[in-house]
């Protein structure tokens, strides 16, 4: 089964794709990763995304999220990675500057894969099925516990848009309840998939 080898995308096999990645986070982020590749996988099948590209972004997808902020920054600068991105921390730079070193480090080089994980955690204006797949089991894998989380499971039974919908509402006013600064792609995504 496509999700269980993997044939394309990667240097690696599952297995040593999977031991790469449980060295370099805690107990408690690999479990998320797990549940995450999971509902990614679920999620394709069920709105027609590729189930391998589903997979692995979800395995990735926070591969550097336990990296330091000095690590991180060292990527963006090495990189030129656009320096807006300077002022927010690890929730964005972690799937931003997470994507170099996941390209050099796990031998994904592909650019969907690589384009979902960068936006994970903000969404964009432009989402593809794949970047929407990777955004939604973020936010609704089964171990997230929080309000709104069971609405969200719900309407990503049926519809992906109206669940992408209700995760950038959510998000933004969470950040802004908690007067935290907003990247601007967030606000993108708002514009785009909740305002009207
Ligand atoms: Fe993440
Ligand atoms: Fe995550």
């Amino acid at each position: 089964m496509a999700s269980d080898i993997y044939t394309k995308y990667t240097a690696f096999k599952q297995d040593d794709l999977l031991a790469k990645i449980r060295t370099s986070v805690s107990a408690k982020r690999f479990s998320h990763i797990l549940a995450v590749q999971k509902t990614a996988v679920i999620l394709a099948k069920r709105f027609g995304g590729d189930v391998e590209k589903a997979s692995i972004a979800g395995l990735i997808h926070d591969y550097a999220k336990e990296c330091s902020d000095e690590e991180l920054l060292r990527v963006i600068y090495e990189n030129n990675l656009d320096k807006e991105i300077i002022g927010f921390g690890n929730n964005i730079w972690h799937g931003v500057a997470g994507t170099i070193l996941i390209e050099k480090e796990l031998g994904v080089v592909d650019a969907e894969i690589l384009q979902a994980v960068s936006v994970h955690t903000t969404g964009s204006d432009n989402m593809s099925l794949l970047d929407k797949i990777l955004y939604v089991a973020d936010f609704i894998e089964p171990n997230r516990r929080f309000s709104g989380v069971k609405k969200a499971r719900e309407l990503a039974e049926v519809d992906l848009d109206k669940t992408v919908k209700y995760e950038t509402k959510h998000t933004l006013l969470k950040l802004v309840e908690k007067e935290i600064k907003v990247y601007p792609k967030t606000i993108d995504t708002y514009n785009k998939y909740v305002a009207s």
